[in-house]
């Protein structure tokens, strides 16, 4: 995968200073990769022919968001409600992710992109978990663009998460309870480190956030399309970008 991003240099720590006439390029862009199921059933196919076609766009839409200028493109590909679809299509979502980090590691690498995960995708079949730990090992010192995959991943779960890690350590003396704001919890998530996040988007007509980001969202832009996610391609995500960049944000001003 080659891209030249439109944005070589790191953008100033706060998103959404609005720029005269439009918000310009958002830094984190999130996806809720949803329709893959229904792309299937419409073609008489088995559902992991959607999750196939579905890292396909994958793929796709990594490339045009990094030639935009997006510094960190998060995909919601396994929640922690997951658990609860039949073992067949848990394990074929398993296959996919063994196959897509290994034809896709090398790439990746290459382009300076670095992967990242939120959740907890220790709890995935062990040699998942290890591929997955030998690729953020690798890719960790690239810095063209961040891909986070949310893997095991549950909002409610991480601000829970969160919360028990900053109580920890207000119990051990080391911070004072007052001391807990909104950085420090910030700093507290599985998106510590991440730019803010400044638009999400999901496919498929849902619209609803599903436990996705919840506190990361509470100002980003939110984009629902009707599109299945394994029809989105590169100008899906250019024609989502166009749709942002028309937005004013005020992040609670006027
Ligand atoms: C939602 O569609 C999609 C998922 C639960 C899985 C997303 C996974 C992929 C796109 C493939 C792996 C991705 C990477 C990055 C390797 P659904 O099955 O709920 O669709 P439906 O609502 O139409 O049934």
């Amino acid at each position: 995968m080659i891209f030249r991003s439109a944005r070589e240099k790191p953008q100033p720590e706060q998103s959404g200073g609005v720029a005269a006439g439009g918000t310009g390029v958002p830094r984190h862009v999130a996806v809720i990769m949803d329709g893959n199921g229904r792309w299937a059933k419409a073609r008489g196919l088995p559902r992991v022919a959607g999750h196939r076609q579905g890292a396909e766009a994958a793929r796709k839409v990594l490339r045009a968001a990094g030639e935009a200028g997006v510094e960190c493109l998060t995909l919601y590909a396994f929640s922690s409600e997951n658990w609860r679809r039949p073992e067949d299509e848990i394990n074929d979502l398993m296959g996919l992710l063994r196959f897509y980090i290994a034809s896709e590691l090398d790439s990746l690498h290459r382009e300076g992109i670095s992967i990242r995960v939120i959740g907890d995708h220790k709890a995935f079949q062990p040699d998942v978990a290890r591929m997955i730990d030998k690729a953020i090992l690798r890719t960790a010192s690239n810095r063209r663009m961040i891909l986070a995959i949310a893997l095991n991943y549950g909002a409610r779960g991480e601000i829970v998460n969160a919360a028990r890690l900053l109580a920890a350590r207000a119990a051990a003396g080391e911070i004072e309870p007052g001391e807990i704001d909104e950085a420090a919890f910030d700093a507290a998530l599985d998106t510590a480190g991440l730019p803010p996040l400044d638009l999400v988007i999901r496919t498929s007509g849902e619209r609803r956030l599903s436990n996705f980001l919840l506190w990361q969202a509470a100002y980003a832009e939110l984009l629902f399309v009707d599109t299945l996610w394994p029809d989105f391609d590169g100008d899906s995500l250019r024609a989502a970008l166009a749709d942002y960049a028309g937005r004013e944000r005020r992040f609670g001003g006027r």
